[in-house]
């Protein structure tokens, strides 16, 4: 079929996804995110027994999984993402017992982080077990482990007796999806389940951090915010962005819409001024202009404008969506309002300069 040059991106990504899925029939389970279905939840695990692939919820975003202990499962997490193999998984379990089946060694400080906040938005670097497939954590010697806090997630762990090895439910470079139809977006025809359960109470990733190393280091800011990781631990060190960063995924092009994203930081009023000047400047050179804004009231004459709350927290819950919803608009390019870095604004921070490839404005 040719796809008509009237159709956008963003459409011309939903006819292949229709073709996709005639090969591979994704099964759409809608399961309640606090009560699950048992009978649902048994029919999912039951797919990870057998090697399949299930998109699932956590607190944090969606994630897309297979049997962490199957590496041909594994490897088709990599397929139907189009992950680079160098990009290692992070091991979901329902039990903190299993750490010690998938970690050689556990140091005591992990210990406290695990008895602290798990279940929860922290995943765990450590010196992995011989019975983790070497697929899972692309060749390293440690692995990555999560416990979620999810109802959905850990009952569909604890049903499929497994581990289970999941990346964010996106397409490799996209945006991590947030709710069900996001994934739908990007993994229908791709996987053989996608579990429905609303949207994401917590909105980024996990956070990441790495206790093989004194002082622990954290890898990825995210759902757990630095602030209370350091109640317990006293010496935190946090790796700087960098060619050759330490977590592989880092490394790649992350988050990014199919627009131009441009982040504009400081203090508030002068970043409106800044943003306010930029949609004017994009606008008479005839571009599409689209802005992520903060304040209800923002006087913005940008073509599309998204409002996506004014506290760190509820930005965190919308972010993602806004940045992949702007794919439905055509818009040229987006310029986005920085937030504070406090809480859990810094992982939001750190997901928007990605997002915009480091295109930065400052303003202070
Ligand atoms: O909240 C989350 O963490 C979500 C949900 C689904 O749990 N998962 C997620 O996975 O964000 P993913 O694959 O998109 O990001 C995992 C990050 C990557 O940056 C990866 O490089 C890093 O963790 N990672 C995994 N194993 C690692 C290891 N052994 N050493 C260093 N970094 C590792
Ligand atoms: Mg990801």
């Amino acid at each position: 079929m040719a796809l008509s040059s009237e159709l956008n991106t963003y459409h011309k990504e939903r006819v292949i996804r229709q073709i996709l899925n005639s090969f591979i029939m994704t099964i759409i389970l809608k399961i309640r995110k606090d009560n699950p279905e048992k009978v649902l939840v048994k029919q999912a695990a039951e797919i990870i027994r057998k090697g399949g692939l299930v998109a699932f919820p956590t607190e944090t975003v969606y994630g897309l999984g297979a049997d962490a202990l199957n590496a041909k499962a594994v490897e088709k997490i990599f397929e139907a993402k189009g992950r680079p193999a160098d990009n290692p998984l992070i091991a979901h379990i329902a039990d903190k017992k299993d750490v010690y089946r998938l970690a050689k060694e556990v140091p005591k400080d992990a210990e406290l982080l695990m008895k602290e906040f798990w279940p929860g938005p922290l995943t765990i670097i450590l010196k992995k077990s011989k019975i983790v497939p070497d697929i899972v954590t692309a060749g390293l010697d440690t692995v990555a482990i999560r416990m979620p806090s999810h109802k959905v997630a850990l009952a569909l762990i604890k049903e499929a007796k497994t581990p289970i090895a999941a990346p964010s439910a996106n397409l490799s470079g996209k945006p991590s999806p947030t709710d069900a139809e996001q994934v739908i977006e990007d993994m229908l025809g791709r996987v053989d389940v996608i579990i429905d359960s609303g949207s994401c109470d917590i909105g980024v990733e996990s956070t990441v951090i790495d206790m093989t190393v004194k002082p622990a280091l954290i890898l990825r800011p995210g759902g757990l915010p630095k602030e209370k990781l350091e109640k317990f631990l006293k010496n935190i060190g946090k790796e700087e962005h960098s060619e050759k960063p330490k977590s592989p995924g880092m490394k790649y092009k992350h988050y990014a819409p199919n627009a131009e994203v441009i982040v504009v930081e400081g203090s508030r009023e002068k970043v409106m001024k800044k943003a306010r000047k930029l949609v004017e400047e994009y606008k008479s050179k005839s571009k599409k202009v689209g802005v992520i804004t903060t304040a209800k009231e923002h006087g913005y004459d940008a073509d599309v404008v998204k409002y996506v709350g004014n506290t760190e927290k509820e930005v965190a819950r919308k972010i993602f969506k806004a940045l992949r919803d702007f794919n439905k608009e055509d818009i040229h390019i987006i310029i986005a309002e920085g937030i504070e870095e406090k809480g859990i604004g810094e992982a939001v921070m750190n997901r928007l300069r990605k997002a915009a490839g480091y295109n930065i404005i400052e303003v202070r």
